[in-house]
């Protein structure tokens, strides 16, 4: 390249320096532009790096050419550089000005309490009112206490009745909360008014109406001449309650060896209305409240004597209780730590809490 083609590559060089740097609006962009020019391989740093080719006599003027390009090109990217940072910096401020750090921060998505845990603090509310007091229980239960304390002996047929996962200690998981009867008998003695609201387990295969592991809520009332209108009165109560309306009821005979006798209060499907859907197995009716009079062997059992106490306990289904209650059809749902498809519950009695 000799001189004359030189000077014009460098008047080139510098008007499409100067056009480039006047469309770029981004200070990254115009480093990126910096470089690609004056780098060591940009458009004017190869022909810094070249003036050695040139022969010694022609190096000086050649040096001061690009040299003096360089330094112009510099400043010109100084002053675009200067423009676009004061640029930013007046955006940033006023970003900052539209940020109000006195203003609430921005809503999170909620969750709410378990609709299993809002129908339990609803009923101990409502026992608590009637004078009951609310016991726990352990969920691994001695097979005593699961099922011999119950009236039901290690040969009794009745134990095929629950499916019960067996521990290697010995225990069990226990398949009802009414073990819960013979510890607070144990505990308090008669009278006696307790509710014990729990989990319970067995082993079940599971379909839109069958769990694993599900809640109880056992109920026991002990006192001179307890009889069977007591228990319905309190079941009518307590189903009023909870639907926030008047249920309709049907008591039928039930077996359960640790009541004579046992009853079973069925309640009429919410879900369909009474017209008969899968959840109440097309009968219009749902088991929710087995119950009946405290057997004499388990109030013995309890260290309560039979003759001078009875007592009737029962054994609510808290879990399809909050299902018929918030119109939950599959009690998968309730387990499976994602409760998005109940976000937003048919609200069939009332609020969640
Ligand atoms: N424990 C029984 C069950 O889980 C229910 C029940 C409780 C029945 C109390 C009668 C009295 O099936």
């Amino acid at each position: 390249m000799n001189l004359d083609e030189l000077n014009r590559r460098i008047v080139d060089i510098e008007r499409e320096t100067a056009d480039a740097a006047r469309e770029i609006t981004l200070v990254d962009s115009l480093r990126s532009l910096d470089s690609s020019v004056l780098g060591k391989t940009g458009s004017l740093g190869l022909l810094i790096a070249n003036i050695k080719e040139y022969p010694p006599d022609q190096r000086g003027q050649v040096g001061k050419l690009v040299n003096e390009a360089k330094g112009r090109i510099n400043a010109l990217l100084d002053t675009r550089m200067a423009e676009l940072q004061s640029v930013a910096s007046a955006v940033d401020d006023a970003q900052a000005r539209e940020f109000d750090p006195t203003l609430p921060p921005p809503p999170k998505p909620m969750g709410s309490i378990h609709p299993v845990t809002a129908v339990q603090w609803e009923i101990e509310r409502l026992f608590e009112r009637m004078g009951f007091t609310v016991e726990a229980g352990p969920e691994m239960e001695s097979e005593y206490h699961n099922f011999e304390a119950l009236n039901i002996p290690a040969s009794h047929p009745a134990r095929d009745m629950q499916d019960t996962f067996w521990l290697t200690n010995g225990c069990v998981l226990r398949t009802h909360t009414s073990p819960v009867q013979h510890r607070a008998m144990k505990k308090f003695g008669a009278p006696l008014r307790v509710i014990a609201p729990g989990r319970c387990f067995r082993y079940e295969t599971i379909d839109a109406s069958h769990e694993n592991t599900f809640h109880q809520v056992e109920g026991l009332m002990i006192d001179r001449d307890i009889g069977l209108p007591h228990l319905i009165a309190m079941a009518k109560t307590l189903l009023t309650e909870v639907m926030r309306r008047k249920v309709k009821l049907r008591v039928r005979p039930g077996f359960f060896p640790f009541v004579e006798p046992g009853i079973e209060i069925d309640m009429n499907c919410e879900i369909c209305g009474g017209k008969k859907c899968p959840t109440c197995k097309q009968s219009g009716w749902v088991e929710i409240l087995p119950a009946g009079m405290v057997h004499p062997n388990v109030l013995r059992a309890g260290g309560i004597d039979p003759d001078e106490w009875s007592g009737f306990a029962f054994g609510l289904g808290l879990t399809r209780l909050a299902m018929m209650k918030f119109g939950i059809r599959d009690i998968r749902v309730l387990n499976s730590g994602d409760l998005r498809p109940i976000v937003a519950p048919v609200r069939v009695a009332g609020p969640i809490l």
